[in-house]
């Protein structure tokens, strides 16, 4: 082979490479004819959260190719970044989606520290925005803007959800909390800290951690110390998945029940060897859940990506039937935005999760479920709260 035919090999070899790594800036897909959207896809692709980021595109693609492959008959282009779960870089990266690929619509991202810099600049500049996992408050509340929804949850609604089981249950009186400090640990213990407090429980100790922190051994020794009734935690990704089984490998779990927001034991089940068995979460999905869509959905699902979907692909999912909604409603003409937001606003998602309606600061309101570790499932065992809306406080502070 000639050395410009080696150039040639090698660049496209870099270029399919980079791409299947979601690494910025390749359009995944670019469909001919028509004018296309385009999407940006900010999520993290390295890092503890890149298997959430992996499973929200997936769920997105899966929503995409439902409706046709195109929204209300417009083709789609991706752009993709790697926003890496950095906070810090996430101006420069949302700049770039916005300001210098001015795309349609920003879909994205994991972190909460990450989508307060993206909601800064696409609440400014009125570009279409769907969150489909991060849980800020201020999302629903001072930050809420009519070009910005979200298809996850709050952080606040699955830690209220579980602070209301434990309140009910007499022998859990004193609880030990941890989690990462930052927003979306911080606002998940606060669920927690008000629905459990008002049920007349304690705390006796809340344990931080910075994020990505996953040193968990000197905190085991402390709880084990203190001999709570329980341990609410807030980790997630691949780091939950290493504390369930350092909590196992510790002797913990005979000794003080494990408790957590779903996202605790989510998407992680498969590398914990079983050492998350009988742990109890709160959560707006769950397995086993056994609604005609659920079903339909988890064998798309997986028979499309060899896998199982889990709550980050839901969101991705109901992040895409959102907005094929919208665009149907303006025949696919996002100059129309107006009309495009009210039919987002009016939209009733059949999420696989159940049924999903928009609040006034455009958070899901949807029921929430107990849900316990049976092998490699987390089995919905009961409805915790029903049709949960944000923090009233937070709502509080949303104008629009
Ligand atoms: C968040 O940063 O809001 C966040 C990240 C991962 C989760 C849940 C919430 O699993």
């Amino acid at each position: 082979m000639n050395r410009s035919g080696c150039e040639f090999d090698r660049r496209r070899f870099l270029k399919a490479g980079m791409a299947a790594a979601g690494l910025a800036g390749f359009p995944a897909v670019v469909r001919a004819g028509g004018a296309r959207i385009r999407i940006g896809l900010m999520l993290p692709y390295s890092g503890i959260y890149a298997p959430l980021g992996a499973s929200i595109e997936n769920g997105f693609r899966l929503a995409l190719k439902e409706a046709g492959g195109a929204f209300a008959g417009r083709d789609v282009q991706f752009i993709k970044v790697n926003d890496e779960s950095d906070p810090a870089k996430a101006p420069a990266n949302i700049d770039r989606l916005v300001r210098q690929e001015k795309v349609d619509l920003v879909v994205g991202t994991v972190h909460s520290g990450v989508a307060v810099e993206m909601i800064r600049v696409t609440r400014a500049a009125g570009v279409m925005h769907i969150i489909p996992n991060a849980g800020l408050a201020a999302a629903g509340g001072a930050l809420c803007a009519p070009n910005i929804f979200r298809t996850s949850f709050s952080n606040w609604q699955s830690g209220f959800a579980m602070g209301s089981v434990m309140a009910r249950r007499s022998a859990v009186r004193k609880v030990v909390t941890l989690g990462w400090r930052y927003a979306a640990g911080e606002e998940s213990v606060k669920g927690f800290r008000g629905a459990y407090l008002k049920g007349g429980g304690r705390i006796v100790k809340e344990m931080w951690l910075p994020f990505p922190a996953a040193n968990y051994l000197s905190l085991l020794s402390e709880i084990a110390a203190l001999k709570p009734h329980a341990v609410y935690a807030f980790l997630a990704g691949s780091a939950a998945a290493k504390f369930l089984r350092n909590y196992n490998q510790s002797g913990l779990t005979a000794i003080v029940p494990l408790v957590g927001p779903g996202f605790l034991t989510e998407g992680v089940l498969a590398s914990t060897g079983g050492a998350a068995e009988g742990v109890e979460t709160a959560l707006h999905y769950g397995d086993r859940l056994e609604t005609p869509k659920n079903k339909t959905f988890r064998l798309a699902y997986h028979t499309a990506f060899g896998q199982r979907p889990d709550v980050y692909a839901v969101a991705g999912y109901d992040a895409g039937q959102l907005f094929d909604a919208g665009m149907k409603a303006v025949k696919g003409n996002m100059n129309n935005k107006a009309q495009l937001i009210k039919a987002m606003e009016q939209t009733r998602l059949d999420s696989p999760r159940g049924p999903v309606q928009f609040s006034r600061a455009h958070n899901p309101i949807h029921d929430q479920y107990l849900r316990k570790v049976v092998g490699n499932e987390n089995r919905v065992m009961e409805i915790a709260v029903k049709a949960l809306d944000d923090d009233p406080a937070t709502k509080a502070a949303c104008r629009m």
